[in-house]
């Protein structure tokens, strides 16, 4: 890249067979979903990922919507998650008519905070969400074992965390059911786009009427009835054919891009630990399997307002970066829909702090020096103190 062009904050990227997938799927003579390259994403994620079930959804938002229902929440039902997240996580419950119940994180994942969701629980709580925020994995066997205790269904917003690992488990496999997201922001994208993992077999058979806007098409499929009919609610969750061919294309490479990535993350840890070790910016936790999915890479500025100073510092050296998220406990639809449990200090703190660096697969190690060398001459360090 040039000294001087825009290192945008994200860019979407193709690995080269989209398209001609793409014109496959138009020359198999159905574009509407549940066809062919549907079926290969499934079964893609169903080996690669290790779960009985994969349904393509249209986004994650769409998955974590089927996900409410399937988990059966209803009206005055409470499910526990972080406030730390995307709107898309308490929506999808909120639909329902059901009260997101927002508690803190953890300083160092940033995902929720395993040891505060059981004072949460109340009777009427009867789900509690993971949020795998950038890849890195929740306390899940804490988690499993509340959620067992309590006879809580588990979902894990698996969004950001393609083909991160919990102890030798992909995130998104190991509570009942797992949502992925595809959006063009993501690790593997098909522009909008996402996935639900039923890892729970006993919510397979409703999973797939829910898909199908809540007929038992997949039974007239199969042969079973000789009518397909309405049998519960449901919406049309599917991606077209159109989507799940760009996907398949992507998938097939998923290792490849999560493995350069991890590198660019790398290559970010190492110069900017110098300046961490001089007390000028915090960095994301590296747990001891490194850095999972590498996602998003992230620092942590002193305060707002010396992250709004960076933005635009970044933003003079032709360099976007953004940051995230308005905690959903202080927005308008969290403080209407929701309730706090406890001061969420941990979420307050890290939202006011956190700014997102350029992060995206056609990105090389060149960018992220240049980044580095931008942030070290906001901060007026020595250059030299980079590593190369
Ligand atoms: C944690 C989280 N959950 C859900 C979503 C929604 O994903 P989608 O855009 O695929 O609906 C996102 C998207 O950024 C997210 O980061």
């Amino acid at each position: 890249m040039e000294k001087n062009s825009r290192i945008p904050f994200n860019k979407p990227f193709v690995v080269g067979k989209e398209l001609f997938n793409i014109a496959q799927a138009v020359m198999n003579g159905s574009i509407s979903g549940d066809g062919e390259y549907t079926h290969r994403c499934q079964e893609w994620l169903e080996t690669h990922l290790r779960t009985p079930k994969a349904l393509l959804t249209h986004s994650c938002t769409a998955a974590l919507e089927m996900a409410a229902i399937l988990a059966g929440v209803e009206h005055g039902d409470e499910v526990i998650m972080p406030s730390f997240t995307f709107v898309s996580t308490a929506n999808a419950f909120a639909l329902r008519g059901a009260k997101p119940v927002f508690v803190d994180i953890r300083e160092d994942t940033l995902g929720i905070d395993e040891r505060l969701v059981e004072s949460a629980i109340t009777p009427k709580t009867r789900a509690v969400v993971a949020v795998h925020y950038a890849g890195q994995p929740c306390a899940m066997t804490a988690l499993t074992e509340i959620c067992r205790r309590h006879n809580l269904t588990l979902i894990e917003d698996a969004a950001q965390a393609i083909l991160s690992e919990n102890e030798g488990s992909a995130l998104g496999t190991i509570g009942d059911l797992g949502c992925l997201s595809f959006h063009e922001t993501k690790n593997v994208i098909s522009g909008e786009g996402g996935a639900l993992l039923i890892n729970n077999p006993n919510l397979i058979e409703r999973a797939e009427i829910i898909w199908q806007k809540g007929t038992n098409r997949k039974s007239f499929l199969r042969g079973q009835v000789d009518k397909y009919t309405w049998v519960d609610i449901g919406s049309s969750f599917l991606p077209s054919e159109l989507t799940a061919a760009f996907l398949y294309a992507q998938l097939e490479h998923a290792r490849r891009i999560n493995s350069h990535r991890r590198a660019l993350y790398a290559k970010y840890v190492d110069l900017l630990t110098p300046l961490k070790q001089i007390g000028l910016l915090g960095l994301p936790f590296l747990s001891a399997d490194g850095p999972a999915n590498a996602h998003i890479f992230y620092v942590l500025c002193k305060d707002t307002l010396q992250r709004s100073a960076l933005i635009a510092h970044l933003d003079h050296n032709n360099i976007s970066a953004v940051f995230h998220y308005v905690p959903l406990h202080s927005s308008p639809g969290g403080l209407k829909f929701g309730r706090s449990q406890g001061d969420l200090s941990v979420t307050n703190d890290v939202s006011g702090r956190l700014l997102r660096l350029p992060m995206y697969s056609e990105m090389g190690a060149g960018d992220v020096r240049r980044v580095c060398s931008a942030i070290a001459d906001f901060f007026k360090a020595d250059l030299s103190t980079l590593s190369n």
